[in-house]
């Protein structure tokens, strides 16, 4: 009874995946493989289960969460399911006026900007998202040895759609907030940084064997106010959930300058864009975490045997890594070809064989 509460006993099944042997930077039979946004955008089988059915309302149904996150696992043989849901899912439980715009991504209606608006982030308790449970409940039954990667964004990506209302290129209005209210700011990604870690652990007690911390926009910030406004929020999301002893990834886009940081905020796992070459990445992020990546998701539009060797060339930088994940760099882009995906996770594997 002790083991079901923290869901060791139902990720006990996936602890000798090579994914998770990866993440423990242990000795693996092949490179692991996932794909960041694998679930949903180009899957025909995503397409036809989704019809006529709002993202938002999609994440709060247990039967369809557990086939779409499913779907990549079956058909691309990925050596880990991704939970499907959106950074924005715990934003929205606690009541906050938010939408998903198709093609344009979270809008919220009325942005936080004042100490006034604070007081709409109220904490996340459990049963605001009691089908996230059920649903990773479900799912760790079905993944068997495969792995679950719960997942969260992390609190300035949070911030940057709380403060702007919606998706943004320059996040003025957050950076206003960050330099104008210190004070103000560092209450908010506080409070963000408790609902994160709320719903980090509702998916880790439920089973998921690993979580990511999705931070995609801080590469707009430099190291020193990365370190000064955002660190400490990122860090008590990961000390959050250190007790469970799941590996904990960390990544954002653009981020080549702040890896060190990212690092240091408690991840292990780093994720790299490919902007970075891992042996270099290795280097900024410095000795004791696996590293995960970087393929350019813009790469599969190529001819196979430029997929090839550009994956080769990442699997080189990456062989004197003790822990390596493939992935891209970011996430899969809509228009992606699935048998491009196919092929990549059949290639790695097999390039890399033990
Ligand atoms: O990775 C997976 O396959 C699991 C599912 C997942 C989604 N969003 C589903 C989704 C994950 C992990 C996310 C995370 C997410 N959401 C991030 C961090 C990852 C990253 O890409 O940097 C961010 C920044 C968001 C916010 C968000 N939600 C964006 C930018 C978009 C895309 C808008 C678009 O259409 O281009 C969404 C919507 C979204 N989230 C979709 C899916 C499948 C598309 C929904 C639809 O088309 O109806």
């Amino acid at each position: 009874a002790g083991t079901s509460r923290t869901g060791a006993g139902a990720r006990s099944a996936a602890a000798d995946s090579a994914f998770l042997k990866a993440c423990r930077r242990e000795p693996v039979p092949h490179t692991p493989v996932w794909f960041m946004r694998q679930a949903g955008r180009s899957l025909p089988e995503y397409l036809k289960v989704r019809e006529g059915i709002p993202m938002l309302d999609s994440c709060m149904r247990p039967d369809l969460v557990t086939e779409i996150t499913l779907q990549p696992v079956r058909r691309h043989k990925v050596d880990a399911a991704i939970y499907f849901s959106d950074i924005v899912v715990p934003l929205k439980a606690i009541g906050i006026d938010l939408d998903i715009k198709p093609g344009v991504g979270p809008v919220v209606d009325r942005p936080i900007r004042s100490r006034a608006d604070l007081a709409r982030l109220r904490s996340l308790e459990p049963d605001d998202v009691a089908y996230v449970a059920e649903a990773v409940g479900q799912l760790v039954g079905e993944l068997g040895a495969t792995p679950l990667i719960g997942f969260a964004g992390a609190p300035f990506t949070l911030a940057s759609y709380l403060v702007e209302g919606g998706p943004s290129r320059n996040h003025e209005h957050t950076k206003a907030l960050m330099y104008g209210d210190p004070e103000l700011w560092a209450d908010l990604l506080d409070r963000l940084a408790d609902i994160t870690s709320a719903f980090l652990k509702v998916q880790i007690e439920a089973g998921a064997s690993a979580v990511q911390l999705f931070d995609s926009w801080v590469g707009a910030l430099a190291p020193a106010d990365y370190r000064r406004s955002v660190m400490p929020a990122s860090a008590k999301v990961f000390d959050a959930v250190a007790e469970y002893g799941v590996p904990r990834i960390h990544f954002g886009v653009g981020t080549g300058e702040l890896l060190g940081l990212m690092g240091e905020a408690g991840a292990d796992v780093v994720g790299v864009d490919w902007r970075v070459p891992l042996d270099e990445a290795v280097r900024r992020v410095g000795p004791g975490k696996a590293l995960q990546g970087n393929l350019d998701p813009a790469i599969l539009f190529a001819p196979r045997t430029a997929v090839e060797s550009k994956t080769r060339e990442v699997l080189t930088a990456a062989a004197g890594l003790p822990g390596h994940i493939f992935n891209l760099g970011h996430g899969v882009l809509p228009t992606t070809d699935p048998d491009a995906l196919t092929h990549l996770v059949d290639y790695v594997h097999h390039e890399t064989m033990r």
